[in-house]
């Protein structure tokens, strides 16, 4: 699967230079409707949006799509795609692969252009996944791929020890401290290094515990709240206690899916594409995995909606060809391997229903529940400073600098000067 992913770098060299020639003004006639495109994606972590993408290369000679792989973290994707929007010219990107909670501040700004909504269908979409897309009442994206946490466990040594996975919090610690321990494995783990996944997996803990961070508009602080301080004291607890091991404060998504791919952990929280990578010929731990929704103080807890939608660069080239791209990905075709070649969760609702698809992958009912339960991030204006504030205020407590009561005052004192300055637009 690697060579899918070196091939997509390659290209991106190969796209700036195209670009290039485009900003200088050199070709008149790049600006009409129909040409060929760019496709701009976070890190394709499980190498199969090559393939895809040939699908469409192969039918539509005239509107080739070059894919363009920016960095796997979140953070550095949009820091990249930001630079390049901001010049409001046509730039390296035609059409943007963006984090479901991107759409309010790229259209709020105008980068990405409002789509025909009867162009899409979106019926047909899982209804929370739509939300995300829209802004301001009108359809800005399209959903591509959507996303929730599940807790992924070693089966095995459950089975072993005659224990269900765990439900809630306490039954995780305890197993986590109890268990882990007898197998010479680490507890738990989650993406708990200062980037985007720590704010989805404390925004989880606080929502988990009947919490929130910010109002329903994102210009009021809710988070100085009993809920949160229980959130961030799981979190904080775990380190302090030792069933997080200190190094997941360093993880992102493809560190904690190793460790526990490499055996070394009892219980992590991750993404579904991380039990496909676990499961699938060749890993360590291949049939000695489960999943589960997260667990929560008092029962299953609550996910974050993940995921990502296309869009279409306002002053992009070519649009017609970016919508039809965009119906391409979209299409149940191509959802059906984004969730079979991609181990991606498809947006497309009919493919959870699939018995064929729920044998092949047993998480998927789990995962459903997961999305249409699932809360978004804190809405607001200023998302990416509401969620550098969480980061940082959070992984103080973890890594055991302030005690978790101290960080939520501090959260909601920090947060209140965000949320009344001025916009930095
Ligand atoms: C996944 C999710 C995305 C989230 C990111 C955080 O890519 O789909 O929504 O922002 O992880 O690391």
């Amino acid at each position: 699967m690697r060579w899918v992913r070196t091939a997509g770098r390659s290209l991106l060299a190969f796209a700036v230079v195209a670009s290039a020639c485009v900003v200088s003004g050199s070709d008149e006639h790049e600006v009409s409707g129909t040409g060929p495109l760019t496709l701009a994606t976070a890190g394709d972590l499980t190498g199969y949006l090559g393939s895809v993408l040939e699908g469409w290369n192969r039918t539509h000679p005239a509107e080739r799509v070059t894919l363009v792989e920016l960095p796997d973290s979140a953070d550095e994707t949009r820091a990249q795609m930001v630079t390049d929007l901001r010049r409001g010219e046509s730039g390296r990107f035609d059409v943007l692969n963006i984090d479901v909670n991107w759409t309010s501040e790229f259209a709020g700004a105008g980068w990405i252009r409002p789509l025909p909504r009867g162009r899409f269908p979106l019926e047909a979409f899982l209804e929370p996944v739509v939300d995300t897309a829209t802004y301001d009442g009108r359809l800005f994206a399209v959903p591509y791929v959507t996303n929730a946490g599940l807790l992924l466990y070693r089966k095995d040594i459950l089975a072993k020890e005659g224990v269900p996975p765990p439900r809630t919090w306490a039954d995780l610690e305890r197993l986590a401290k109890t268990i882990a321990p007898k197998y010479g494995l680490d507890g738990y783990a989650g993406q708990f290094f200062a980037y985007e996944g720590l704010t989805v997996n404390v925004a989880e803990a606080v929502y988990s515990a009947g919490g929130t961070i910010l109002g329903d508009e994102g210009d009021r602080v809710t988070v100085n709240s009993a809920a949160a301080r229980e959130g961030v004291g799981f979190l904080a607890r775990g380190i302090r206690e030792g069933w997080i091991p200190r190094a997941a404060l360093t993880y992102k998504e493809e560190e904690s899916k190793q460790a526990f791919q490499d055996g070394r952990l009892l219980f992590m929280r991750n993404w579904p594409y991380a039990y496909a990578s676990a499961s699938a010929a060749g890993s360590p731990v291949a049939g000695k995995v489960g999943a589960v929704r997260l667990p929560g103080p008092h029962g299953p807890g609550v996910s974050v909606l993940g995921g990502s939608n296309l869009a279409v660069n306002a002053h992009g080239r070519h649009p017609d060809s970016a919508a039809r791209l965009i119906a391409y990905l979209t299409s149940e075709q191509v959802q059906r391997q984004v969730l079979t070649q991609g181990a991606l969760p498809p947006v497309r609702a009919a493919l959870y229903d699939d018995p064929g698809l729920v044998a092949r992958f047993p998480y998927l009912p789990a995962l459903r529940a997961s999305v249409i339960t699932a809360a978004p991030r804190p809405k607001s204006p200023r998302y990416e400073q509401v969620s550098l504030v969480v980061q940082a205020v959070v992984r103080d407590a973890m890594a055991g600098y302030a005690a978790p009561s101290a960080s939520v005052r501090r959260l909601a004192r920090e947060l209140d000067r965000v949320s009344s300055r001025p916009s930095a637009q």
